[in-house]
């Protein structure tokens, strides 16, 4: 089983390397921004609130981000193992989780930490598209979809991220820049980070992130 967190900041790929090893690897692939987003979607309260701040780059409080999370990993589907894209964010989010696992006798494993030089993220994410239903991602020079905005997995319509905007792009990585970096001295600290050079074509860092985990055990 492994039980793995991948840091990265916004664009770094996280959400394409978590798709390609969670099918690799049978585990299940978290993420909190696409539960937030399904929530707005669906209307929820939980949803709502969280859009109010994604929609202007800052983080979703941990009071209500921490219990969704751990409320998450406690099902059923998670017992295989599973690698959790976008949390932990903050120092509080990571010991919450660090003492849910304790609580169970286990740990996180290993934290592939995907770094990509920050200039090439602006284009990384304006050229984003995303499929709603299936949360696949495209880009429209780096991957394409087979048919323009169409989903080659589930054939939906592709939308853009209404985060993806430059100036919330720039917000976003104002927000996350230093809680990555204390996130990474955190596991750092703890002998779990990995570093992992997210720059190439994807398939070469799902092979460099897989090699890692082969060598955690
Ligand atoms: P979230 O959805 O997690 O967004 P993020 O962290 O900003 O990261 P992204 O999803 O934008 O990027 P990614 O690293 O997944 O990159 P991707 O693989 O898509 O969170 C959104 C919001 O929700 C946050 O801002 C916050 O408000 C809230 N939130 C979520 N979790 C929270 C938490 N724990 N606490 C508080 N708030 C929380 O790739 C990006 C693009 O690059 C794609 O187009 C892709 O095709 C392309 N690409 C990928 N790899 C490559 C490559 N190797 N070469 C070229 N292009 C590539
Ligand atoms: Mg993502
Ligand atoms: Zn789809």
């Amino acid at each position: 089983m492994v039980q793995c967190v991948l840091l990265g900041l916004p664009g770094a790929g996280k959400g394409t390397q978590a798709s390609s090893i969670s099918s690799a690897r049978e585990l299940l692939h978290i993420s909190t921004g696409d539960m937030f987003r399904e929530a707005a979607a669906a209307g929820t309260e939980l949803g709502l609130q969280a859009q109010e701040y994604m929609s202007r780059g800052d983080l979703v409080p941990d009071e209500v981000t921490i219990g969704m999370l751990l409320e998450r990993i406690s099902q059923p589907d998670a017992i295989a193992g599973f690698m959790l894209d976008g949390f932990p964010r903050t120092l509080p989010q990571a010991s919450a989780l660090d003492e849910a696992l304790a609580a169970q006798g286990t740990e996180i494993d290993t934290v592939p930490y995907i770094r990509v030089p920050e200039e090439l993220l602006m284009d990384r994410l304006t050229g984003r598209w995303s499929c709603p239903e299936c949360s696949d991602i495209y880009h429209t020079v780096t991957r394409p979809p087979k048919v323009e905005q169409i989903c080659d997995s589930c054939l939906s319509s592709l939308v853009q991220r209404a985060d993806d905007q430059p100036d919330t792009v720039k917000a976003r990585l104002d927000t996350n820049r230093e809680w990555t970096e204390s996130l990474a001295e955190y596991y750092e600290s703890q002998g779990k980070l990995r570093l992992i050079d997210g720059t190439g074509a994807p398939e070469d860092i799902t092979r460099r992130i897989l090699e890692t985990l082969d060598a955690t055990g």
